[in-house]
């Protein structure tokens, strides 16, 4: 798969070590995250992550900040993406089996990079179910294209 990864300052670190992770499991990352410890918004990054995804430049994404709340806000505001913060990979399966989250999110000052691993793994392996989740995630889409009204 091609995978979209994005951070702000607080997760270069963790970034990069997912990036080698996400590669050695055998897929392609496309880095659109920063690169300096320099602080800067992280909407910046989050947008451009739910950009690459909803336009279908990426199959699925990967967001790090500090704690992987305020990255993935800001992805959820790109039509189409369904963005969830995991601290932890029983989460990160279900957002993808029950949610169909197309990006998963976590925090570089919440979790080592230790269970990031695990989370990315758990995520990638998993695969959306359908049946009784499709018509619950066709809800969420009805909902955000009546707000647009
Ligand atoms: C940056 O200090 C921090 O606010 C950011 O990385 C993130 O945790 C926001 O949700």
């Amino acid at each position: 798969m091609k995978i979209a990864i994005g951070n702000d300052h607080a997760a270069v670190e963790l970034k990069n070590q997912i990036v080698e992770y996400v590669k050695e499991l055998g897929h392609e990352v496309e880095n659109y995250g920063t690169d300096s410890n320099a602080s800067c918004d992280y909407p910046i990054y989050g947008k451009k992550v739910a950009k690459a995804v909803a336009m279908g430049s990426a199959d699925c994404g990967i967001l790090i900040c500090g704690t992987g709340v305020g990255i993935s806000v800001a992805a959820n505001k790109v039509r189409g993406i369904r963005a969830a913060v995991c601290s932890e990979p029983v989460t990160a399966r279900l957002v993808r089996e029950h949610n169909n989250a197309n990006i998963i999110a976590f925090g570089a000052r919440i979790v080592g990079a230790e269970m990031a691993k695990e989370i990315v793994k758990a995520y990638l392996a998993a695969e959306f179910l359908g049946g009784r989740h499709e018509k619950r995630v066709h809800m969420i889409e009805v909902e955000e294209g009546e707000s647009l009204i």
